[in-house]
């Protein structure tokens, strides 16, 4: 890791409850992600994955160590200014897409400025549906869209503030291989074109191989990791060998 890593995690712990029913969900893991690049989370079903991504979006606090995303020190903000940085440096996708039923495309991507109290400019907007195919869409509804469009509307609107880095928790989940694959090719292409950085947890190898780097967690540590973008059959070969060990 070193200081010019956009997110860093130093030592960071997260115990879930107390007593006999303490769960360390992450032990000590020291990590960073360098800008413009793609990484890819993996490791077995509770194995820290999302309390890992979690922890590093500033949206759950650790139990012990540090988060620093973009150079700010996430323990040394309050509530308020924890949710203000996040809402301008972070970018989050989940397996569920998250869209607001009622709202079209448009506001959909639009709701992160308003959050922010930012009035949404309508170009900015836009932009950011074209960067995912999706300009023709724009006023349409998310139960009018397919699953992959859906997908693509959140990374629309997780990309529309300009954030540092964009988080994506298994954003192929539930998806059929063909569109996951287009949003797989989206999220490389913002790293790539853009210069984004972008970690994203998955359980499949052809989804991890888009990404520059595969970290491999096991009982909340980071036991391994592959770096120079490994192929599907590597990863998929290293993931049974930890899987093998956690039986
Ligand atoms: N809110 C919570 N309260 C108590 N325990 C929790 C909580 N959230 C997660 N855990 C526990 O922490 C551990 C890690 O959970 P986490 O959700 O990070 O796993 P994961 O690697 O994302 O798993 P999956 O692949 O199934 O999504 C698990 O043992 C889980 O049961
Ligand atoms: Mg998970």
């Amino acid at each position: 890791m070193t200081s010019t890593d956009t997110v860093q995690l130093w030592s960071v712990s997260r115990v879930y409850g107390s007593g006999d029913q303490a769960v360390a969900a992450l032990d000590g893991v020291t990590t960073g992600f360098a800008p413009g690049t793609f990484t890819a989370v993996m490791g077995p079903s509770g194995s820290g994955k999302s309390t890992l991504l979690h922890c590093a979006a500033g949206l759950d606090r650790p139990s012990d160590g540090k988060v620093v995303i973009d150079g700010t020190d996430l323990g040394t903000l309050t509530e308020d200014e924890l949710t203000l940085l996040r809402r301008a440096r972070v970018g989050f996708v989940f397996q569920s897409f998250n869209l607001v039923s009622a709202l079209t495309a448009e506001q959909n991507v639009a709701l992160p400025l308003r959050l922010a109290g930012r009035r949404p400019d309508a170009t900015k907007v836009r932009a950011a549906l074209a960067e995912v195919g999706l300009a023709e869409r724009a006023g349409h509804r998310p139960s009018e869209l397919s699953g992959g469009q859906q997908q693509r509307v959140a990374i629309a609107r997780a990309l529309v503030t300009k954030p540092a880095v964009i988080f994506a928790d298994e954003p192929t989940g539930a998806l059929d291989t063909t569109t996951s694959r287009a949003v797989l090719k989206l999220l490389r292409g913002l790293v790539d074109h853009q210069g984004q950085t972008v970690i994203m947890v998955t359980h499949d190898p052809v989804a991890a191989a888009y990404a520059h780097r595969v970290l491999f967690l096991a009982d909340g540590r980071v036991v391994d990791e592959l770096t120079g973008g490994p192929g599907p059959e590597t990863i998929a070969a290293r993931m049974a060998s930890l899987e093998v060990t956690a039986c």
